[in-house]
């Protein structure tokens, strides 16, 4: 069988992770897949800049938007990042090309999430974007597949990972924020600006999204309220531990009296919860649903080969034809429990 040909744009950590894992597990992928998947054409600014994989074979271009228009490319992988721009851009045109997008970019599905969805919609187009949401952990599945029967009540977890990094070098090293912080920056695991990770703003992007598909809404960051670590020292961390509790930076989306509140914030969690124990780069996604009850999933939430995970596992969904609406046709627009802004404090 013909493989699916596929053009990733965006080259950086997460991008060289895709080429990466495509080329070491290409036969399981193929099997899974059933047929080969091939990165036949890239886009990245830096061409002569080492990655670490073999770029040799492939088409290159200067503009990412010119891969929706390449007539060898079934689909396109779009790593670029930012709510606006090129990003916003290239995944528009290949919508409109009628090519399957597969995105890790929560800004830009926190920000346009609606348009997006609604021009993949009207044009029969899958969107997908696994590796939006807590890196390697299949939370979207989680969500719209596992929990598609279920009322859910609340999802929460730790959602960044480069915030739960440096809160657990800061414990565990007795470390100052700004030292676990250029850590961080130099594992690959931050924003191209950190202060989206630390200020809490690329947490409320992933809550909005999950927000949406939790409670069958539109993606509504607005309403999200939001507030990051910058403020907390190896002091706070060490009195939190010396009264049995660790801080983490939580999302917290949940049906409340009256409408569904979402939240980004430092909590002091108890150190014997399962929560508390997540560290490092780890994320988690906890989600309760009226007929399962609590689900807890735990996993490496940033970095080249967890995002390559998430990345890879919705081209092998494509590759096979399974897709679902956008927000989920199982929660979607069955709910219309409007959102409650929660005041700045
Ligand atoms: N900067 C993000 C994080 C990357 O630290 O979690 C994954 O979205």
């Amino acid at each position: 069988t013909r493989p699916l040909a596929v053009a990733v744009a965006g080259l950086g950590t997460v991008g060289a992770g895709v080429l990466a894992l495509l080329r070491e597990n290409a036969p399981l992928i193929a099997a899974r897949a059933g047929r080969p998947i091939a990165v036949t054409a890239v886009s990245a600014r830096d061409r002569a800049k080492d990655r670490g994989v073999p770029l040799a074979g492939l088409r290159w271009y200067e503009d990412p938007v010119a891969l929706a228009a390449d007539p060898g490319v079934d689909v396109v992988v779009e790593l670029i990042g930012g709510s606006e721009g090129p990003a916003r851009a290239l995944v528009e045109a290949a919508l409109r090309a009628g090519k399957p997008v597969v995105t890790a970019n929560k800004a830009l599905l926190a920000v346009h999430g609606a348009a997006i969805a609604g021009l993949a919609e009207a044009r029969g187009v899958p969107i997908a974007f696994e590796a939006a949401v807590a890196g390697g952990i299949p939370a979207i599945k989680l969500l719209r597949e596992g929990l598609a029967a279920n009322r859910i009540r609340h999802v929460a977890g730790i959602l960044n990972g480069t915030c739960n990094y440096i809160l657990t070098t800061m414990r565990e090293h007795r470390r100052e924020f700004a030292e676990a912080l250029a850590e961080a920056q130099r594992l690959g695991y931050a924003e191209a600006d950190p202060s989206f990770d630390i200020d809490g703003v690329d947490a409320a992007h992933k809550l909005a999204i999950l927000a949406a598909l939790a409670f069958g809404r539109p993606v509504d960051l607005a309403a999200v309220h939001v507030e990051g670590i910058r403020e907390i020292s190896a002091l706070d961390i060490a009195l939190a531990e010396e009264l049995g509790y660790r801080i983490k930076l939580l999302g917290i989306a949940r049906r409340e009296e009256g409408g569904i509140s979402t939240r980004v914030h430092p909590c002091m969690v108890p150190a014997a919860a399962p929560i508390a124990r997540v560290d490092g780069v780890f994320n988690a996604v906890v989600a309760e649903g009226d007929f399962v009850g609590r689900i807890v999933i735990e996993g490496r939430g940033a970095g080249a080969r967890p995002t390559a995970s998430a990345v890879v596992a919705d081209l092998i969904d494509l590759a096979r034809g399974r897709h679902t609406p956008v927000w989920g046709a199982a929660n979607g627009a069955l709910d219309t429990t409007p959102a409650v802004p929660m005041e700045r404090h």
